[in-house]
């Protein structure tokens, strides 16, 4: 309590600087469910798994996507699967979701680790020539994901993606904190609707010569979705809405896999002998030779790393809802109207659900142990029917790229850098990651 207008200036203030360390407090001090008065209006913070487990599935007809951010995702992604609602969303989810199955991921596993090996020829890393690891797995993921989306159609518009694509994702993070300046004739907005057109410009030629060309053989994902036809009304999608969905999906599938990637390979140069125990499973299953997805089912600990980083640093560390109706959560009463923030962030980190919250062991996610654990206390693709639906996808992908590159090469920190993370859109390290990569067999 207090008079609303400093606490508010206040409390957007401390979030604005901190927002992952201001959430842990805020949790510490107030419990699992916390309001907080903002500038942008009072927001609930649910951090406990059963609060989450309430919004995202038991009671989600009454969450929609809104708020602040979501404002912000829309320049870019329109009405597509992430920011879309209610019937529209339902439609596009059944209509989408077909391509997303494992076995479709499966045929995507030969282009993942193709990818991968390529940026190992392409980058010809040098022990003495530090690089950014967070560029180059986006770079890396982005590649990939267009490729499953356009196949070999992407080649000769990769330059052009890659460009107009990133401008949009640099301004949209810069105006995450300050939504505002989107709602005023400011240059941050001329810039990113700039981008924004430069992109849909692409993707629609993208797209055109496609449905021009398509041969029937094609078997990527605008395959599938051009093909995609609703079991009721035998409707597939419009032009505008397969843009928004094509754009979601290089959005949404790439700087999320790419911010795993990172953190995962910082953890790994912190914890010199989970790297090695990773090297010898690689040795062991692959000895030399290149993973398919057939191998992942016997390379569980690389898996298990993964599942690890992604509780330690979750690359969507939060997200968001409005409720449409009054509602209660852990006793607390929701208003109509206001924002639900859920925050992986923190509740990966909770005491009363994980032992030493802050200490980065893979083996809690040996499968084995799967079965104690809160099914909400681990969100990193969110949950329910909103939750991710590219999971299989990333996890495959993720997977893949880290058995193709770790048996050659060892990354290591530059000695002295300090990594902070950077919560924006996705969690990523603050001016990027330099690291140096050292040849496996030089070691
Ligand atoms: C939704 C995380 C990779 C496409 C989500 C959500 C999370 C998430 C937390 C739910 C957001 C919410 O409930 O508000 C991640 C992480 C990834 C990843 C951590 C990688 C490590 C991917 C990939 C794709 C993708 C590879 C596609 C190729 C989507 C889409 C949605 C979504 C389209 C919206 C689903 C819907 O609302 O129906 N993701 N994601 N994601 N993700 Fe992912």
């Amino acid at each position: 309590p207090g008079p609303p207008w400093p606490t508010a200036l206040w409390n957007t203030i401390k979030f604005g600087q901190d927002p992952l360390s201001f959430a842990r407090e805020l949790r510490e001090r107030y419990g699992d469910v916390v309001t907080l008065q903002t500038m942008m209006g009072p927001w609930t913070l649910v951090f406990h798994p059963d609060g989450v487990r309430h919004v995202v599935q038991e009671n989600h007809q009454n969450y929609r996507k809104g708020g602040p951010s979501d404002q912000v995702l829309r320049v870019t992604l329109g009405n597509g699967l992430l920011t879309n609602n209610g019937e529209s969303w339902l439609t596009q989810r059944r209509l989408i979701q077909p391509a997303f199955h494992r076995s479709r991921i499966a045929g995507f596993g030969q282009l993942m680790t193709e990818g991968a090996t390529a940026w190992l020829e392409e980058t010809q890393l040098d022990a003495s020539d530090p690089l950014d690891v967070f560029q180059q797995m986006s770079g890396l993921t982005l590649t990939i994901v267009c490729k499953a989306l356009f196949g070999a159609d992407m080649l000769p518009y990769k330059q052009r993606v890659f460009e107009a694509l990133g401008t949009a994702i640099r301004l949209e993070a810069q105006a995450f904190y300050m939504p505002g300046l989107l709602s005023l004739p400011t240059p941050q907005r001329h810039d990113l609707y700039k981008a924004r057109d430069a992109l849909y410009a692409v993707v629609d030629e993208l797209i055109a010569g496609r449905k021009a060309r398509a041969t029937g053989s094609e078997n990527d994902l605008l395959t599938m979705l051009l093909e995609a036809r609703d079991a009721e009304t035998g409707l597939g999608m419009n032009d505008l809405q397969l843009r928004d969905e094509v754009i979601t999906l290089m959005v949404a599938g790439h700087e999320t896999t790419s911010g795993a990637l990172t953190w995962t390979l910082l953890l790994l140069s912190q914890h010199p002998e989970i790297d090695a125990r990773l090297r010898e499973a690689y040795t062991r299953v692959l000895s030399g030779r290149a993973v398919t997805i057939e191998d992942l089912p016997q390379l569980t600990f690389g898996r298990m790393v993964l599942e690890e980083s992604m509780r330690l640093y979750p690359p969507a560390w939060v997200f968001g809802r409005q409720a449409l109706a009054e509602d209660e959560i852990g006793g607390y009463r929701i208003a109509k109207g206001a924002f639900v923030l859920l925050f992986p962030a923190v509740t990966h980190r909770h005491p009363d659900f994980w032992e030493q919250p802050d200490v980065f062991d893979p083996e809690r996610f040996a499968p084995e142990r799967a079965t104690g654990r809160h099914r909400f206390a681990y969100i990193p693709f969110g949950g329910g029917p909103r939750g991710c639906i590219g999971n299989q996808f990333a996890l495959t992908e993720a997977q893949l790229i880290l058995a193709t590159i770790l048996p050659r090469y060892q990354f290591r920190l530059l000695p002295g850098a300090k990594v902070i993370p950077e919560p924006l859109i996705t969690l990523r390290p603050r001016g990027g990651l330099r690291m140096t990569a050292h040849r496996q067999d030089e070691l």
